[in-house]
């Protein structure tokens, strides 16, 4: 029998974790999405329940088997995400949202397949922002919550990611940076650098995505108070 838990510094959170890429629906066979494969949240969740947390995972549109030992929610699009984050937010004493969430959605969804005319050489997409769920959720906030954002920055990533921080009132954020091509999405492999609300810093190797998730666990191990 496979052993589900080999640590117990996370014994009795409840740990929420999202991953994955939110889709946009354009037609019906048509959508807006991002690269994200989901392999950074699943091994965020998987860390969590190793060691000793209730996880629940939602799940954005990855191809990843369903890990084992979990409540797995799947959603498609930001409007899913955010209504599911709202019901099990309460439930949870940490967030980590590592999924990436779609900025802007299609006004208008089209009912029928759209047709390319042979009198039109464009066609315009009207798109319109969506929800900044984790800037909303963290409003909610209580005291013995903790929530961890990620930041993708291809430009000034430091810089941005501390206004992110701040912005979404964060306790902990993760910055990807995307500018490189060797790690991140569907790597097995990332560099982060891991920012604090009480200005730590520690930037990892590049390392797999399983050993950043335990090196997030620690962390959160020793930043969150309950
Ligand atoms: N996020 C979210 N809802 C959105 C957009 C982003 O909850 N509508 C979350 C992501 O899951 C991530 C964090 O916010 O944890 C930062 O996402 P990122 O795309 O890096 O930043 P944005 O705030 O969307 O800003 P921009 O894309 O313009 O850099
Ligand atoms: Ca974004």
């Amino acid at each position: 029998i496979a052993k589900m838990s080999d640590g117990n510094k996370l014994k009795d959170l409840n740990f929420l974790v999202t991953a994955g890429g939110t889709r946009e629906q354009i037609d019906p066979v048509r959508f807006i999405s991002n690269r994200s494969s989901g392999k950074m949240g699943y091994a965020i969740a998987k860390a969590a329940r190793d060691q000793g947390a209730n996880v629940t995972l939602i799940s954005a549109n990855s191809s990843l088997p369903d890990p084992r030992g979990m409540k797995i929610i799947k959603v498609n699009s930001v409007d899913e995400l955010q209504t599911e984050i709202l019901t099990e937010f309460k439930k949870n004493n940490v967030l980590v949202m590592a999924a990436a969430v779609s900025d802007f959605k299609p006004k208008k969804i089209a009912k029928q397949k759209i047709k390319k005319l042979d009198d039109e050489n464009s066609i315009s997409l009207v798109l319109e922002k969506t929800t900044d769920i984790l800037k909303e959720i963290s409003k909610l906030k209580k005291n013995n919550q903790y929530v961890v954002g990620f930041a993708a920055e291809t430009q000034s990533p430091e810089k941005n990611a501390k206004i992110k921080l701040k912005k979404k009132n964060l306790d902990l954020i993760v910055l990807n940076d995307v500018s490189n091509p060797k790690i991140g999405f569907n790597s097995d492999l990332n560099q982060v650098t891991f920012i604090s609300n009480n200005g730590i810093k520690k930037t990892t190797e590049v390392e797999t995505k399983d050993k950043i998730a335990t090196e997030l666990m620690d962390i959160i191990v020793t930043n969150f108070k309950d």
